[in-house]
């Protein structure tokens, strides 16, 4: 890898001549500018990705005279006559088009963002050496991060080239749903033409700055703001929350919503926005911020869970009594009097730190005002819900505002939460040209959403013969200084503590509680993973107490058809958790022996345990109202518009909800144009989040295909027979005759279609009564872990040597992409049972904040388990939130097999695995 430039932006310029992908360039530029950045700025090799500018994540790697650089750390000075090479020019390279296929064939891709990094680097490992081994695979690509995949296909696709079997890209009408077919996004993505949150830049652009407060809590008072851009030449406005027009107040809830746009008097925490300065983007990048005319007076501020209830606390919301944002409650039997009678009875408390999503593409996009329109392109999970925020902003109706949402660099919750779009609307819309944002690395981790820390305090029960009779969950989540999703998350931690268990005595009492810390808001499993470490390693040791097997420990207590959750839900059909874990059985037995025959003879420091960890998880909404409407539209052309908003952040949206409409409508694949989330051309299929979208806007697309058939079918008075689209028509066949309806003959409609079929799914859920009994969701996914570990006792450090997983999914539309879901999943359970914590203020960058790499992660085994749900399309539940939750508890119940020790705080980093080792040996056993 290249050294670090000295990088500066008004150094001399100089002509610089290269070629790059077989093209000779002469640019003009500062040898001190980032290669990175003539790449994309002047050449518009947009598929050079850059996730943080500073030789961590590799998204930005090219070749350098057939060498892996990274191209963010390249000086133009240093490439003075060099052949550059960057995802777009690996096509005329015979490694590059081999590994452009492999990575679709084994659904290597899923948000794409680091896929032109992971290609090049492939494609430099592969010239060297055709048939490299696994270890050699890990090494070549281990600069680059991937925060979707968890790097297995990435590896398999690498070790696979040119000889995976080629999956039908469109197949038989009526046949696409449970087909591993390619992801329909694939292609712009392993070319590197898709088109993020930073890939476009309107003409005239300016840029836009936030200015951030450095404290945890500060009062402070502006300078002269009109003297400063008066003597900043390039600087053309500074806004603060007086420039708001309508509230400066935004919420993903929009009962809670709090979060101010900029901080008015006092901020609330460190990386709050107290106002954005604009203008030309040389002038911007070149601003220092130091200099900005701002007064900070540095407040004592609430950064723990206990500081901020305690009595005479600081309210950070004057409405907010002991600085409770929400409380969530389920009730059900009675726990005191079941866990007083109870056989064996064990308790134990918990907690987990910040997680931060680490997303590799920061967030980004542009405004301009059309008339009295305002356009917003930005990388969202949510177009619908950012478009009512942004128009509260600017006290203009919802419909006067079009959020033309971009692909997703990835998204795992936290952009639910508005980042640019605020900032970037507001300043198009007074200065009336477009301005564009894009978030550094530092930017993005200090400001963004985490994973809500919590700490978790439970006690649980069961009979001699191990039949789980109480259990009961008291949790706090450091939810931050803004509401976020700390509602979202304080509710639905009670419905699932139990686990997918029955438990006929049971009580979960949470708390979101305000600190002034970055707000923690949604994060794959919305606090439903931290619950989960909690009640996991608690049945362990109800197992242990009563000496069961851990696993028949959990078969025995499994939920089932007939038995009701802990909120009173019968759910009938479709509850497969039994399923997983019998499933998990026969290896279960396997590793057990694997590891017992492994530490009878280890004579040195390692010793292996094997754990096991359920889950469920209800899919979308809590107990409210989540529609998705899709519509579908037959042009004259024959071809099918698919107006589908689920938007997707690379786990497949596009193409299952596309396999699950195909199919009800009952025509090929490759009959359908894509229609994106665009508010303006595309009903709401509300926020991709909660597992919800193959479920809910599947279902919403099924029914709009099945509609659409059976108007073709009246039109042509038929009953049930085939249907064929052709080019400009379509045939009808039933009992041997055949009507052919000419498409171009028939009118428009209003959507300029010939038909058009819209339809609307609102999953069956009711309200939770005051001790949280109800239906709160109309379906659950299911799912358990095992993970098979390796600890080295005298370092401390945990190798996990495999995972299993088996999930029931429903229906798995595509199994392919279910698995790239499942194997995500389990690498971000991965990094929170053993390396990731973010400390606000400490280590904002992905060179100190860890997550893991290729090398990190072992073969994981997906086990897909199809229980149907009798209201999913197909039968299908959701997958994207299940995937995580089970993981960290599987590895930490491993740990506890193989040394003995429970550790009340995760990650199990090093030192605290090795700490509570010791402690263990010293007969300390607090852990
Ligand atoms: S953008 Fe270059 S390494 Fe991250
Ligand atoms: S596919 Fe690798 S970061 Fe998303």
């Amino acid at each position: 890898m290249a050294t670090t430039p000295e990088l500066a932006t008004r150094a001399e310029t100089q002509s610089i001549a290269l070629s790059v992908n077989g093209r000779k360039v002469v640019v003009t530029r500062s040898p001190l500018q980032r290669l990175s950045r003539m790449l994309r700025d002047d050449l518009g090799l947009i598929g050079t990705k850059v996730g943080c500018d500073a030789g961590d994540c590799g998204a930005c790697t090219v070749l350098l005279d057939g060498e892996p650089v990274c191209a963010c750390l390249v000086g133009m000075g240093q490439v003075e006559g060099c052949e550059v090479t960057t995802v777009e020019g690996l096509a005329q390279r015979e490694a590059g088009i081999r590994l452009q296929q492999s990575f679709l064939e084994h659904g290597a891709v899923q948000c794409g963002a680091c896929i032109p990094g992971m290609l090049v680097a492939a494609t430099a490992l592969i010239e060297k050496n055709p048939s490299p081994d696994e270890r050699e695979v890990m090494d070549a690509i281990g600069g680059v991060l991937c925060r979707c995949t968890g790097y297995r296909k990435i590896i398999a696709a690498i070790l696979d080239t040119g000889t995976a079997t080629p999956h039908q890209l469109s197949p038989a009408a009526g046949a696409a749903v449970g087909q591993r077919l390619i992801r329909l996004d694939g292609k712009r993505k392993i070319e590197g033409s898709e088109i993020f949150g930073a890939d476009e830049t309107p003409g005239g652009a300016l840029a836009v700055r936030a200015i951030r407060c450095p404290y945890d809590r500060a009062r402070f008072q502006f300078g002269d703001l009109a003297a400063f851009v008066r003597e900043n030449p390039g600087i053309e406005a500074v806004f603060t929350a007086r420039d708001v027009p309508g509230k400066n107040c935004y919420g993903v809830i929009a009962r809670f919503a709090d979060q101010p746009v900029f901080a008015e008097t006092e901020a609330r925490f460190r990386g709050e926005a107290v106002a954005a300065v604009v203008g030309e983007a040389a002038a911007i990048e070149d601003l220092d911020a130091a200099r900005f005319p701002v007064r900070w007076e540095e407040l004592p501020a609430l950064r723990e869970i206990d500081a901020a209830l305690a009595s005479g606390a600081t309210l950070l919301h004057a409405n907010r009594a002991e600085n409770v944002l929400v409380r969530g409650r389920v009730v059900r039997g009675d726990v005191e009097k079941a866990l007083a009678t109870a056989d064996f009875v064990v308790e134990g408390e918990y907690e987990t730190g910040f997680v931060e999503h680490a997303y590799i593409e920061p967030e980004a996009g542009f405004a301009r005002r059309v008339g009295d329109q305002i356009e917003v392109q930005a990388c969202t999970q949510s177009p619908y819900m950012d478009r009512a925020d942004v128009a509260a902003i600017l006290g203009i109706p919802p419909e006067a505002v079009r959020i033309i949402p971009t692909a997703v660099g990835g998204g795992f919750g936290s952009k639910l939460d508005l980042s640019v779009q605020p900032f970037v609307a507001l300043a198009a819309w007074h200065l009336q040209r477009p301005v564009r944002m894009v978030y550094s690395r530092n930017e993005s981790i200090v400001s963004t959403t985490k994973r809500h820390p919590a700490r978790m305090r439970l006690r649980g029960g069961c009979s001699r013969d191990g039949k789980l009779v109480g259990l009961d969950l008291v949790a706090d989540f450091n939810t931050g200084a803004y509401s976020s999703w700390g509602p979202t998350v304080a509710a639905r931690v009670p419905v699932h503590g139990s686990g997918p268990y029955y438990v006929p005595h049971y009580r979960a009492l949470t708390r979101a509680v305000h600190t002034n810390l970055v707000p923690a808001g949604a994060f794959r499993g919305f606090g439903v993973p931290q619950s989960t470490i909690a009640q996991e390693q608690l049945y362990d040791e109800l197992a242990d107490r009563v000496g069961m097997d851990r696993l028949e420990f959990r078969i025995l207590n499994a939920l089932d058809n007939h038995t009701p959750t802990v909120t009173g839900q019968v759910l009938g059909e479709g509850v497969g958790i039994r399923a997983c874990l019998e499933a998990l059985r026969p290896r279960w037995k396997v590793a057990h022996e694997a590891a017992a025959d492994f530490n009878s003879k280890a004579s040195g420091p390692l010793r292996r345990g094997v754990g096991v960890a359920g889950m469920w998880y209800g899919c979308g909404n809590t107990s409210l109202p989540n529609p998705s409407t899709v519509r579908i539209g037959l042009k004259r052309d024959g071809r099918i518009a698919l107006h589908q908003g689920a938007v997707d952040i690379g786990q497949g949206a596009n193409t299952i909800v596309t396999q699950i409409c195909a199919d009800a409508l009952g025509a090929p694949m490759d009959r359908f144009d894509l229609v994106s989330g665009d508010t303006a051309i595309t009903p709401d299929c509300g926020k991709t989040s909660a597992s919800r979208q193959t479920f809910v806007t599947g279902k919403a697309a099924y029914m709009a295909g099945t509609q659409l058939r059976q108007a073709i079918l009246a039109l042509a008075d038929a009953c049930s027979c085939a249907i064929e689209f052709g080019d400009g028509e379509v045939v009808v066949r039933e009992d041997g005759t055949s009507r052919s309806i000419a498409l171009g003959d028939l009118p428009l409609d209003q959507h300029g279609y010939v038909m058009t079929s819209e339809a609307t799914f609102d999953p069956p859920t009711s309200p939770l009564d005051e001790n949280g009994q109800g239906t709160p969701y109309a379906v659950f996914g299911f799912g358990a872990h095992m993970a098979e570990i390796e600890v080295d006792t005298e370092l401390g450090t945990v190798r996990v040597l495999k995972v299993t997983a088996a999930h029931d999914v429903g229906r798995a539309i595509n199994p392919t992409l279910i698995e790239g879901q499942i194997e995500g999943g389990v690498a971000q359970g991965l990094g929170m049972a053993l390396m990731e914590e973010f400390f606000p203020g400490k280590g904002e960058n992905l060179h100190d904040y860890l997550i893991p790499s290729a090398g990190d992660i072992p073969p994981v085994e997906s086990i897909l388990i199809e229980d149907p749900s009798p209201i999913g399309p197909f039968g299908a539940k959701g997958i994207g939130e299940q995937a995580v939750i089970p993981t960290a508890p599987a590895i930490l119940n491993a740990l506890h097999d193989a040394v003995g020790v429970r550790l009340q705080k995760v990650p199990a980093t090093p030192d605290r695995v090795r700490a509570a080792i010791l402690a263990a040996q010293s007969g300390d056993l607090s852990g």
